[in-house]
């Protein structure tokens, strides 16, 4: 398995493996490949972020992570978020999912980024070093449990002593 940046050739095949690998997940409105169309023509988005997984040239997974902001009054820190991540179903299970999760962490330190948030399972992601949210005193805008807002540190005590709300681009709102 191959690990690269997403080209343009490859959003149509993207587009396909997204919408199916989310086709029985319960939580969530099954528009995540509308998702990435819209983030993909943001400021938030960084090309090297849109991150492929390959066999023979089949494209199988996918992750995007993108700019988002901690705001604490006038103070702002970058940050990134982490959606989405999809594997073929075929596929899933298989180690992909937690090896574009690494390889995105990689390619982000390299970029000068230091910390990565999500909205997610709460069994899954703690595997690879996601912690509550609420544990740093960041809170996602959103009405959801506690322990489905996680977050990583990607340099040690990149968070420390920043609390805030996370701010979404306006991409995840339409
Ligand atoms: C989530 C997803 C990307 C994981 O990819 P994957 O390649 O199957 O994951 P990995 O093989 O690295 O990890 C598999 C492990 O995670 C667990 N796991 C996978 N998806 C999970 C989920 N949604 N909730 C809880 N655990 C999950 C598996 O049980 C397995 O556990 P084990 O290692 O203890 O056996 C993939 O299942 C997927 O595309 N799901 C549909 C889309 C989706 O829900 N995306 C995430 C939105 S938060």
């Amino acid at each position: 398995m191959n690990i690269r940046k997403e080209e343009s050739r490859d959003y149509k095949e993207v587009f396909k493996l997204i919408k199916s690998a989310f086709e029985n997940e319960e939580y969530t409105d099954h528009k995540e490949q509308f998702l990435v169309e819209r983030l993909r023509n943001s400021e938030a988005f960084v090309p090297e972020l849109s991150l492929v997984a390959e066999i023979d040239g089949e494209i199988v997974g996918y992750i995007l992570l993108t700019k988002i902001r901690i705001i604490n009054n006038d103070l702002q820190k970058t940050s990134l978020a982490l959606a989405p991540i999809a594997v073929l179903k075929k596929h899933q299970g298989k180690g992909i999912g937690g090896k574009l999760i690494q390889e995105s962490h990689r390619k982000a330190k390299e970029l000068g980024f230091d910390s990565v948030i999500l909205l997610g399972h709460e069994k899954y992601y703690p595997k690879f070093g996601y912690a509550m949210t609420k544990n740093y005193g960041i809170k996602l805008p959103f009405e959801v449990p506690d322990e489905n807002c996680m977050l990583i540190e990607l340099t040690e005590n990149a968070l420390k002593n920043i609390t805030g709300i996370v701010e979404y681009p306006k991409e995840f709102y339409e």
